[in-house]
C-alpha cells in the first residue's frame, strides 16, 4: 500500500481489567484478568493503518513517565513516524482504565494527561511531514481548538480530512467542521452531536443528512454489529456487517477508521474501502485487547480470502 496518512491525536495506555461485574460503592471484588496495552484513539487508528502497510506520521503528546517510553517504543516498532510526538515535562501520559465484561461489552474512563497539551503549534511544527500525507485523521481526545485548527490547516493545504468525533463532546461546534471530507461517528456519538435519534439505520441516516448541511462531504456511521452507513449527496448505502464471535469490541471503531484510511488513501474506491474496513474491524473484535487485536496485512488478506471463497478461475 502506498498510502501516506497523518494522525493528529491521542496516545493512551489502556489498563484493561476483565470483570464479572462492576463492584458497587464500598464493595471489593476480585477480577479474573488484567492487561496493559497501547491505546488512545489517535494511536489506535495510526496503528491499524500502519499494520495494513500505510506510511503513518503521528502528531501527539506523551507525558514524562514510563508509559511515554512504551508508547514511543511501540511507534518505533511499527515503523510509525513519531518525530512529532512531544514529551510534556511534569505531566502523566494519557491512560484509559477499561473494564470488559464476559459479554465483551466495555466501560472506558479516559484520563487525558499530556494529550490535553497538544496545541495548534504542534500542528505547525509537524507541517512539513503532514504536507506529504494524503489524508489527515482527527478524533476528540485532544483539545477542541487544536482539532478546529487542524481542520482549517488541512483545508488550506488541500489535504483530505477524516474526523472521528469520539468520544462525543456536546460542545463540538458543527459550524467549525466545514471542509471535513469524512465525518465518522458511531450511533451514540451521532445522536449526541446532532440531537437527533440514531437508534435504527433509518434514524441514523436522517441524522447524518443533517450534517451534510454543515459543509461535511460524507458521513459514515458505524453501526456495530449492523455494519456501517454511508451518507453523502449521491447515496445512502448500508455497508453490510461481517458476523463473528465477539470477544472484545474495544477499539473496533478505530480499527475501522484506520483500515478505511489506509485503503482509501491508496486509491481503493470508497465503497470497497468501507467494506474492507468493516471486515478489518470485525476481525479485531474476535481478539482481546485494543491494538493487540488489530490484524496484520497478511492475516487480514487470509481472512478476506476465507470470506470470499477461492478466487474464480
Ligand atoms: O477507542 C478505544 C480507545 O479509547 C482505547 O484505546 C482507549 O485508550 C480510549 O481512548
Ligand atoms: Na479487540
Amino acid at each position: 500500500m502506498n498510502a501516506r496518512i497523518g494522525v493528529i491525536g491521542s496516545c493512551m495506555v489502556d489498563l484493561v481489567t476483565t470483570i464479572r461485574r462492576m463492584p458497587d460503592a464500598g464493595e471489593t471484588l476480585e477480577a479474573p484478568r488484567f492487561a496493559l496495552g497501547h491505546g488512545g484513539k489517535g494511536a489506535n487508528q495510526a496503528v491499524a493503518a500502519a499494520r495494513l502497510g500505510a506510511a503513518v506520521t503521528m502528531v501527539g503528546c506523551v507525558g514524562d513517565d514510563l508509559f511515554a517510553d512504551g508508547t514511543l517504543g511501540n511507534f518505533a516498532h511499527l515503523d510509525i513516524d513519531a518525530g512529532h510526538v512531544r514529551r510534556v515535562p511534569g505531566m502523566t501520559s494519557g491512560v484509559a482504565p477499561i473494564f470488559v465484561d464476559e459479554n465483551g461489552e466495555n466501560r472506558i474512563l479516559i484520563v487525558k494527561g499530556a494529550n490535553a497539551d497538544l496545541a495548534p503549534s504542534d500542528v505547525d511544527a509537524a507541517a512539513p511531514a503532514l504536507l506529504t500525507c494524503d489524508l489527515i485523521l482527527l478524533q476528540l481526545e485532544i483539545p477542541l481548538d487544536t482539532v478546529y485548527y487542524a481542520i482549517d490547516w488541512a483545508r488550506r493545504h488541500g489535504r483530505r480530512i477524516i474526523l472521528n468525533p469520539a468520544p462525543a463532546v456536546p460542545d463540538l461546534a458543527l459550524d467549525r467542521l466545514v471542509g471535513v471530507d469524512f465525518f465518522m461517528p458511531n450511533q451514540t456519538e451521532l445522536a449526541i452531536l446532532t440531537g437527533h435519534r440514531a437508534d435504527t439505520p433509518e434514524d441514523a441516516a436522517a441524522a447524518a443528512r443533517h450534517l451534510l448541511a454543515h459543509g461535511i462531504s460524507t458521513v459514515v456511521v458505524t453501526l456495530g454489529a449492523h455494519g456501517a452507513l454511508l451518507v453523502n449527496a449521491e447515496q445512502t448505502r448500508l455497508i453490510p456487517p461481517v458476523h463473528v464471535a465477539v470477544r472484545d469490541t474495544t477499539g473496533a471503531g478505530d480499527a475501522f477508521i484506520g483500515a478505511f484510511a489506509a485503503h482509501y488513501a491508496s486509491g481503493t474506491p470508497l465503497v470497497e474501502s468501507l467494506t474492507r474496513a468493516a471486515r478489518y474491524a470485525a476481525m479485531s473484535v474476535t481478539a482481546e485487547g485494543t491494538q493487540t487485536s488489530f490484524p496484520t496485512y497478511e492475516a487480514f488478506v487470509e481472512f478476506c480470502a476465507n470470506l470470499d471463497g477461492p478466487p474464480a478461475r
